[in-house]
């Protein structure tokens, strides 16, 4: 049976199953999710089972790995997902509760719709194809689903370096990245690295009355103000010294590639809601938002923020900021020339603390001349009907040098499925059936490509 066939007899089957897992609120920066992460890796390992994988759960909270033989001739791959969500927040924003699915003709809505259960889920469902129709898989298959990916992958890095070579792979697939569009299909060939701070200023020992001590002492506010608009000029270069140093340059090839991509400023303008588009002078958006490296506030706090006028001088003003990193940056160089900066310009008359909030990650590539990544274009071709453009990413999965290194430097195959317009991470985030449809049709071409099985479209 074609997999499209398959897809279409089994569409209300695959959506319920889909909704079960999106159900578990599994949010990983709350405390009070801990045991949801723990239900929703028990769903996964028993849906595992039912499909022949031997299964473990590893660590708290736990990182799913589960084990496959496929042919004795056949190479070995390794899945990596995440089934951590982002907080729903603002829910008052939501149509309908983040955690209750809801299904229109064009799309899945939930938290972790897109990001990352259900491009998680069109493998699963890839998996149970192979089962059903071949009784086995094409390939042998580890699958590695983390809980953390959102919030630092802690446990992950830990069971990684206990692995030794047990997870020696010949490929690694992960579907937690997007298109350009539904129109254009793309292959994520780079991710930018992330470097997360934050700088919290302290001023007086307490919040001061404004008017009886306005005047003698430095306002810590206004003191983080002057720091963070340092950190970067009108013409939206970061000032950190050293900070472009070493960046490569994208190949000829690759800018070739982006032109087919209707990425004009009106598409930048409809995708953010903003009044205008800014950033740094001299690049094109498409390439601000992939080859370049950024930096920006996350959030910023400080006095009263509550209705109606509080005179206060705030006794601490506190800001996250984080930079996205591209090929040739160094995190470690560019935290230690980020912190030295920050101490420079900071006004006179406030303490100041610097601190790196996750473990800094470099950028990521995949080379484009592996097998696997020629199975990963055929099959998003048949699949979405049009060649994929190789594009680099601008959002990070950190773990991503480290897992590569587990499975023995293995090429990493970047096939997500989701868009732009998903919303992840923001209220009402949604997958497209279409792209959950054909991803799962995708899913189906890569493994059996891979493990020289052929099957008809
Ligand atoms: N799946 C995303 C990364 C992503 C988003 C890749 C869109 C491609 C397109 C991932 O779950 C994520 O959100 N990563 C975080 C980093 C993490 C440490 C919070 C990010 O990029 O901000
Ligand atoms: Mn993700
Ligand atoms: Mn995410």
């Amino acid at each position: 049976m074609s997999p499209r066939a398959w897809i279409q007899a089994h569409k209300e089957a695959l959506l319920a199953q889909l909704v079960t897992f999106l159900r578990f609120p599994s949010v990983s920066a709350q405390p009070t999710h801990r045991s949801d992460l723990h239900a929703t890796a028990t769903w996964l390992k028993e849906t595992l089972q039912g499909l022949g994988f031997a299964v473990e759960l590893l660590g708290d909270p736990p990182v799913v790995h589960a084990f496959q033989a496929g042919p004795p001739e056949a190479p070995t791959v390794l899945f990596y997902g995440h089934y951590d969500v982002q907080p729903p927040d603002p829910l008052a924003l939501w149509e309908s509760p983040p955690f209750e699915p809801r299904i229109t003709a064009e799309a899945i809505y939930a938290r972790g719709a897109c990001d990352d259960k259900g491009q998680v889920f069109a493998h699963l469902a890839a998996w149970q194809y192979f089962k059903e129709t071949l009784g086995r898989l094409p390939v042998s298959l580890h699958v590695v689903i983390e809980g953390e990916e959102e919030t630092g992958s802690d446990t992950l890095y830990e069971v990684l370096a206990g692995k030794g070579t047990a997870w020696r792979s010949d490929a690694v697939i992960v579907s937690d990245t997007a298109f350009f569009s539904e129109a254009f299909p793309t292959l994520t060939v780079g991710l930018r690295g992330l470097l997360y701070t934050e700088i919290r200023v302290k001023g007086p020992a307490r919040d001061l009355h404004s008017g009886t001590l306005g005047g003698v002492v430095a306002n810590p506010a206004l003191a983080l103000a002057a720091i963070l608009t340092a950190l970067k000029g009108p013409d939206g270069r970061v000032r950190i010294p050293g900070f472009y140093e070493g960046i490569r340059p994208p190949l000829p090839a690759e800018r070739a590639a982006w032109r087919e991509l209707p990425a004009d400023e009106a598409y930048y303008l409809s995708l953010t809601g903003a009044p205008a588009l800014a950033g740094e002078v001299g690049f094109s958006p498409l390439e601000r938002v992939s080859v370049r490296p950024t930096l920006d506030v996350n959030g910023l706090w400080s006095g009263y923020t509550g209705p109606g006028a509080k005179t206060i001088i705030p006794a601490e003003a506190g800001a996250k900021v984080s930079m996205r990193l591209v090929p040739g940056q160094d995190p470690e160089r560019i935290w230690e020339a980020y912190k030295r900066f920050v101490m420079e310009v900071a006004p006179p008359g406030v303490t100041l603390t610097v601190d790196k909030l996750h473990e800094p990650a470099p950028a990521f590539e995949t080379p484009t001349d592996s097998p696997f990544y020629r199975a990963a274009e055929e099959a998003i071709a048949r699949a979405f009907g049009r060649k994929p453009i190789p594009l680099r990413e601008g959002g990070s999965i950190p773990v991503l040098p480290a897992l590569q290194q587990a499975a023995e430097g293995a090429p990493v195959i970047l096939m997500g499925f989701g868009l732009p317009s998903d919303a992840i991470h923001s209220p009402n985030e949604h997958f497209r059936l279409r792209q959950l449809w054909g991803g799962i049709e995708a899913a189906v071409y890569w493994y059996a490509r891979v493990g020289g099985l052929s099957v008809s479209g």
